[in-house]
């Protein structure tokens, strides 16, 4: 074991955020810390890495162990210093052995003293065995292979946008090579490009991984285990996201079900208690009877709690037919070029959604409407706008000092106190919470205070950047709800393809200094980009026959297929060998398809067992069940991976 929680309690004050939890982290193993915002994922991240201490149980971790720690909030670390000295922060030790022989050097020479020359050779030789030198040559190699340019490299860590400081970090934890990586969501700070980018190194790496993250499609491809955080208890699910939600759907109906037998099972002890207590003859054993009960281990309702927020942006007044109109925009950052000459208009009832790689300048633009950023052109508000701008880094707009309900008041709302707090509430901010300082708030917690001060305004055109972050998926799910109930017009930036996709009813994409406008939705953009782009295959191709080849170029799409579970039907093979494969492939599916069936017909037993009072009224009974029912899942889950794997050859095996 790598690293891991046992037993271990931790609360704030009277608030419980885990308890008697357990969980070991194995190497090599890619775990997904999941749970709604605010239970304390960030917090258990802490306690790993010993920046919390327990108030019962213990974090274990081997000496040798090493941690790197990703923060949530990594935009709170600034500094002037160049991304090459953040980046040679990963070798603190060799940076200080540096220091050390340079000091011990001048103190050599002035004493020329005999204990001197020993540490000094000491200090040489730990700086050899940790190949002390190579340093700079070695972060110079990372960085340039995460994308930065030469020139980049001496400029501040400042001057940099969120997702470059990511990977200004991130380098740097490559290069200390941790054991374990803790990633608090990562994909926030970065756009699809990077988050790929980010999913490929991570498949390769040595170590083992825990990354808290909101985004499903990121899980799904990166983690084999999944470990949620609810109600106070941790829950270990051996599968990606699907498989959890699949899993816990399971889980909550056998509770139920569970539940329902018991209290069946309870109230007919219970008639009995009550019909045969006075009676002589049988009062002994009506006593037994409530003895057992009142020993019986409860099971609860499986009742889902989930935290409802209630968004619901208001709209004061209508606006005129064009709400903004930019004409001949030019904006660049020293010798990058954002915009040339670029014109475009916002009209009422647009809902844009604004795509384009990291750097392309998307937040700029949004922040030039919104008035923030300086620029050249034209910038032409229309007839009764009243503009909202949800900030991206929303986290580090709020002042840390206030509590929510000053952080509320700031925004000259003109509303009272009363109305104020009654909005928090929407925001699960209820009673003594609004009382809470924004400092020690999680991020979704802090994103729903912004969220709530966007609302406060009840503007009819909303500026919205990377409104998802930090949210988890219900409440995303309902922020998709209020946006397309909203009456206002809306021009937003998002990484997260579902919510664009669910939102958008226009494209805008930064390209070649320009803004491209697309009027439709993100589904209906992404076909029609594939179209453009094998259409302009086809002209190459006409123009220089060449062999054909695949294009490659289709976007990625939201949804997700799944393979069909059919038995596969065999074309016509080539060789003999191939067909010799294919038939050997063809009786291994067969022959995993019966396992399957037997599993599941073996996982359905236990199900039934753990509903049955027999079963659940003894406690030894039941746990043995229950382990056997968990062992089955797994047995079937690992079948149906193997399955689908095989199924896979055959249909690689059947194209050749
Ligand atoms: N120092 C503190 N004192 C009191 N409460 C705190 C403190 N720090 C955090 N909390 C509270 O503890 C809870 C858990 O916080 P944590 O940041 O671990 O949540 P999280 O699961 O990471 O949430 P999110 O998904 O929003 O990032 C939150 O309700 C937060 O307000
Ligand atoms: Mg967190």
């Amino acid at each position: 074991m790598l690293a891991g929680l046992q037993s271990l309690t931790f609360e704030f004050g009277a608030r419980i955020i885990v308890e008697d939890a357990t969980w070991h982290i194995q190497p090599g193993e890619r775990i997904g810390l999941i749970g709604y915002n605010g239970t304390g994922k960030s917090t258990l991240l802490k306690l790993l890495t010993g920046e919390y201490m327990p108030s019962a149980g213990t974090v274990e971790r081997s000496r040798s162990t090493t941690i790197g720690y990703l923060h949530q909030d990594l935009l709170s670390f600034d500094t002037n210093e160049s991304i090459l000295q953040v980046a040679l922060g990963a070798f603190e030790r060799v940076l200080q052995l540096e220091k050390e022989i340079a000091d011990l050097g001048h103190e050599l020479e002035r004493t020329g003293d005999e204990k001197t020359l020993h540490e000094y050779s000491d200090r040489l030789h730990e700086m050899d065995t940790l190949d002390g030198y190579t340093i700079h040559h070695r972060t110079e190699e990372v960085l340039q292979g995460l994308g930065f340019t030469n020139s980049d490299l001496q400029r501040p860590y400042r001057e940099f946008s969120g997702g470059w400081r990511m990977r200004v970090l991130l380098a740097k934890m490559i290069l200390q090579a941790p054991d374990l990586l803790l990633l608090d969501e990562p994909t926030n700070h970065l756009d699809l490009p990077s988050i790929e980018w980010l999913e490929k190194y991570l498949l390769h790496y040595q170590g083992s991984v825990v990354i808290v993250s909101h985004d499903k499609y990121f899980l799904n491809r990166m983690v084999t285990k999944i470990v949620e955080l609810y109600q106070q208890q941790l829950h270990i699910y051996n599968g990606n996201f699907d498989f959890y939600e699949k899993e816990k759907a399971i889980r909550l109906d056998l509770q139920q079900k569970a539940f329902d037998n018991q209290q069946d099972y309870i109230r007919q002890q219970e008639r009995f208690v009550e019909r045969f207590k006075a009676k002589a003859s049988k009062a002994a054993q009506a006593q037994s009877i409530q003895k057992r009960l009142d020993k019986l281990e409860r099971i609860e309702e499986a009742e889902l709690v989930r935290p409802n927020i209630r968004i619901n942006f208001r709209v004061d007044k209508t606006p005129g037919r064009i709400l903004v109109e930019l004409k001949d925009l030019s904006k660049s950052f020293g010798e990058v070029n954002i915009l040339n000459n670029a014109s475009v208009e916002i009209d009422r009832g647009d809902k844009i959604a604004l795509i384009g790689a990291n750097g392309k300048g998307k937040s700029t633009l949004l922040r030039i409407i919104a008035g923030v950023e300086s620029y050249e052109g034209d910038r032409k508000w229309g007839h009764n706008v009243e503009e909202s701008f949800y900030a991206q880094h929303q986290l580090e707009a709020l002042n840390m000092n206030n509590t929510i309900i000053d952080e509320m008041k700031e925004c000259g709302s003109q509303q009272t106190e009363l109305e104020l707090r009654s909005l928090l509430g929407c925001f699960l901010f209820s009673g003594d919470d609004a009382d809470k300082k924004i400092k020690i708030l999680s991020g979704g917690e802090k994103a729903r205070v912004a969220l709530a001060k966007t609302i406060v305004s009840k503007a009819n055109f909303l500026m919205l950047d990377e409104p998802t972050n930090h949210l988890d998926m219900h409440s995303c799910d309902l922020l998709i709800e209020a946006l397309n109930k909203y009456e206002g017009s809306l021009i937003l930036v998002s990484h997260d393809r579902y919510f664009i996709a669910k939102t958008a009813n226009k494209i805008w994409e930064i390209d070649g200094q320009k803004v491209k406008e697309f009027k439709g939705g993100y589904e209906e953009w992404v076909e029609w980009k594939a179209r453009m782009a094998k259409q302009e295959q086809q002209k190459k191709e006409i123009a220089e026959p060449a062999p054909a080849k695949k294009s490659n170029a289709e976007p990625a799409v939201v949804k997700k297929t799944e393979p069909e579970k059919k038995p596969v039907q065999t074309s016509q093979p080539v060789n003999k060998e191939h067909k010799k494969e294919l038939q050997k492939m063809q009786r291994i599916f067969q022959q995993l398809e019966e396992k399957l069936a037997a599993a599941e017909q073996e996982k359905t037993r236990l199900e039934k067992s753990l509903g049955d009072p027999l079963t659940y009224s003894d406690k030894n009974k039941f746990q043995a069940t229950e382990a056997a029912y968990q062992q089955a899942s797994q047995d079937w889950h690992l079948l149906n991976k193997e399955y689908e794997k095989v199924f896979e050859k055959i249909m690689q095996l059947e194209q050749k």
